[in-house]
């Protein structure tokens, strides 16, 4: 931790050089021009004055030089801006393949936080060094904006739908977490703590904490007793003669799925929540609508842990990929 009133917040995780770079060049380019323009008024106003009332403009040859050169040098100055920052932007919002998956819930006025394994944790984010970590958001209330300054990273949790930010922190300490979106009366209380640690105590603390089961475990034990199970069994047609009632599950994460309109999208995480509470909005074809909704039963955390889940559920007929939980789901296929 450094001073209580910093200037500049710490510089700590893979991609704030970069930000902090591209910022300082920015101001640089804005600072350098304003001078340049504010200057020449001045000087313009004061050379070309008028020195006595009769005097009349005289007219002054064009320099097409000048009037070309001042406007393709800037466009090629604000092109090069666009293509930098465009750069650091796709940067930021696309995590490597290798990260972590952490859950992180805005609630007016906390950040709830889950690891993969199952620990839990209120305002306060604990992660490994020099790991890319890729945090899902999402929010029980309003919106909420997940925001570490150290870090150069902010994105909104927003209510009914999952949004995403990755991060790979490079230097061990302790590092201020914010609600940068204005939430409510306590809005500005909504503060917690990043602890970035070696990555063996980060092992300690993972197994020191009340862990209780994994995500991926708790996603596999709603499975069971909110009784998905009964209807997305694998092996989508014929269990014991009979035809389930609902598309098997296996491999669906992050592929296509073909809809009852004739669209096809990708079943990502705001899919599958949206399926969970809202069945019928992006019916899958082949499929009648008979899915209850699960709006009131499951909390957004457990629609965390039963995405974790189905995350986890690999092509029909293989067994649970296991997830970055790396614990077995405790359920196994039909045969
Ligand atoms: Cu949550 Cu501000």
């Amino acid at each position: 931790m450094s001073s209580p009133f910093p200037l500049f917040p710490d510089s700590a995780s893979a991609l704030s050089g970069e930000v902090d770079l591209l910022f300082i060049v920015w101001c640089v380019i804005s600072v350098f021009f304003s001078a340049l323009i504010a200057g020449l008024i001045l000087y313009f106003m004061v050379r070309y004055r008028r020195r006595h009332p009769e005097e009349v403009g005289a007219n002054e040859r064009e320099a097409m030089w000048l009037e070309v050169g001042w406007s393709v040098v800037p466009l090629i100055i604000m092109l090069a801006m666009f293509a930098w920052g465009t750069r650091v932007f796709f940067r930021i919002y696309r995590p490597p393949a290798d990260a972590v998956e952490l859950t992180a819930i805005g609630k007016q006025w906390m950040w709830k936080v889950q690891h993969p394994g199952g620990q839990r944790e209120i305002n306060t984010l604990h992660v490994p060094v020099n790991q890319p970590i890729r945090m899902t958001l999402a929010s029980e209330d309003v919106i909420h904006s997940f925001y570490i300054p150290a870090f150069r990273i902010k994105q909104d949790a927003v209510p009914g739908r999952y949004t995403s930010i990755w991060f790979q922190a490079t230097k061990p300490g302790t590092y201020h977490l914010f609600c940068a979106e204005y939430c409510g009366t306590e809005h500005s209380r909504m503060i917690g703590w990043v602890v970035v640690m070696e990555p063996r105590d980060y092992e300690a603390w993972l197994a020191g904490g009340a862990a209780g089961k994994s995500m991926l475990a708790s996603g596999a034990e709603l499975f069971q007793s909110l009784a998905c199970v009964t209807c997305h069994r694998a092996g989508n047609v014929g269990d014991g003669g009979r035809i389930a009632r609902g598309p098997a599950l296996e491999g669906l994460y992050n592929n296509q799925v073909k809809l009852a309109d004739g669209r096809t999208l990708i079943a990502d995480d705001t899919y599958i929540r949206e399926s969970i509470l809202t069945p019928t909005a992006k019916l899958v074809a082949g499929w009648e609508p008979v899915m209850p909704t699960f709006q009131g039963q499951v909390s957004e955390e457990q629609l965390t842990e039963l995405i974790a889940y189905i995350r986890s559920l690999g092509p029909a007929g293989s067994a649970p990929a296991g997830g970055s939980g790396g614990e077995s789901a405790g359920v196994t296929e039909q045969p």
